[in-house]
């Protein structure tokens, strides 16, 4: 579809493999979408390779992914895309346009949010959200209505509110340097442990062993229940073992380690906490820390803390002692993850802002 001399938005072919016919434009997209992010974060933190990349687009159950390259002159200069989550009545849209720098500020983000928006009205979808990352600058600032932080008012958050969305949340990117925290999580290791009699860890590399599908399953669902969200709409997700059957292909697919940390109640064989670390192939690329999460009714014990450590602990020594650092994400009102993130040793590296816009 052309919208402007030049500029065209072409529907992505998603290759079977990175061997079958078509892989050459799943590679530029891939290589498109890492400069996009080097050029606003000013470090390669958020690479992927295509090989990592590719079973995130594979058809699924969980979504319907609508996903376009961006063409301008015959190169391909940036992405959009939109991704209906598939949970029962789901009113959601997520959707993302990227664009390399030299093209901003002449109306393709704006056609492209057209583009995506009119996909989300086709799919009767009304609650329509959004992540950017907002480095730091001189000037105006905009405050997020949790009370926790705010950004600049930049380029992209002026695209945000002339397109009618409001900003609903800060997320903090924090980093933790992998080698000199040894010794903290160390000792905070041994606190948690004191604290939390009752409960022991258990872990594992992905694929889950059967004996953890359900538990595991339990609290990824609660991931979309019990973390603090602001007034950002997000479905209850239903997570069973077929669920996380398809999570663990995607890592292995893609080449990834993920390492899973639990706590699992001794009086019930429950398991109550988890963390995730994961990395690509690329042994000395960063970590990243992705969902953690301690179930309602087991919080006060430490296991969040307890669980983090483990993980740490057991990452750096056995898994992936090459990689340097561990790169997590935190809602920026979120005391209590945030305390212990803080009390290991991350500190901030940069700041996102969540938007959302509900359409008729
Ligand atoms: C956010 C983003 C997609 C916006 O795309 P864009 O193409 O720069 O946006 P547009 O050009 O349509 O509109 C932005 C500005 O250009 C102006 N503009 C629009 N059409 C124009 C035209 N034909 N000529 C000149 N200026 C124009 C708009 O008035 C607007 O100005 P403002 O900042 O004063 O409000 C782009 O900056 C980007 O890729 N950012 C990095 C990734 C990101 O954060 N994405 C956010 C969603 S995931």
């Amino acid at each position: 579809m052309t919208t402007q001399p030049g500029v065209e938005f072409r529907s992505l072919t998603i290759p079977a493999s990175l061997d079958a016919a078509g892989s050459d434009e799943f590679r530029e997209f891939t290589r498109v979408r890492n400069a996009v992010y080097r050029e606003i974060a000013d470090n390669d933190d958020d690479a992927i390779t295509p090989e990592e990349l590719l079973p995130q687009y594979q058809p699924s159950s969980e979504a319907i992914r609508y996903v376009w390259a961006v063409h301008r002159g015959g190169r391909m200069i940036g992405r959009a895309g939109i991704d209906f989550p598939l949970e029962e009545g789901s009113r959601a849209g997520f959707w993302l346009v990227e664009l390399l720098r030299e093209h901003w500020g002449v109306g393709i983000g704006s056609a492209a949010l057209a583009l995506v928006e009119r996909t989300a009205r086709e799919h009767g979808r009304t609650v329509l959200q959004s992540w950017a990352e907002h480095p730091d600058a001189p000037g105006p600032r905009l405050a997020a209505p949790t009370g926790f932080g705010s950004i600049p008012e930049d380029h992209v958050a002026r695209f945000y509110r002339r397109h009618g969305y409001a900003l609903e949340q800060i997320e903090r990117e924090s980093r933790l340097d992998l080698q000199t925290s040894a010794d903290t999580v160390a000792r905070l290791l041994r606190d948690a442990e004191a604290a939390a009699a009752g409960y022991r860890v258990v872990q594992w590399q992905a694929p889950t062993p059967a004996e953890y599908v359900d538990g595991y399953a339990w609290m990824k669902s609660r991931m979309s229940t019990d973390t603090p969200m602001g007034a950002l709409e997000f479905d209850e997700e239903v997570w069973d073992a077929d669920r996380i059957a398809l999570h663990d292909k995607r890592v292995l697919d893609g080449g990834r380690t993920m390492l899973v940390t639990a706590a699992q109640h001794l009086a019930t064989g429950e398991l109550v906490a988890f963390n995730e670390l994961t990395i690509g192939a690329d042994a000395t690329a960063p970590s990243h820390q992705e969902d953690t999460l301690v179930l309602k009714e087991h919080r006060g014990h430490r296991l969040g803390q307890l669980v983090k450590c483990a993980g740490l602990t057991t990452w750096r020594r056995d898994i992936a002692p090459a990689s340097d650092r561990v790169i997590t994400f935190n809602a920026e009102e979120n005391r209590p993850m945030l305390d212990i993130n803080e009390a290991i040793g991350f500190v901030p590296s940069a700041y996102h802002g969540a938007w959302k816009k509900v359409v008729e």
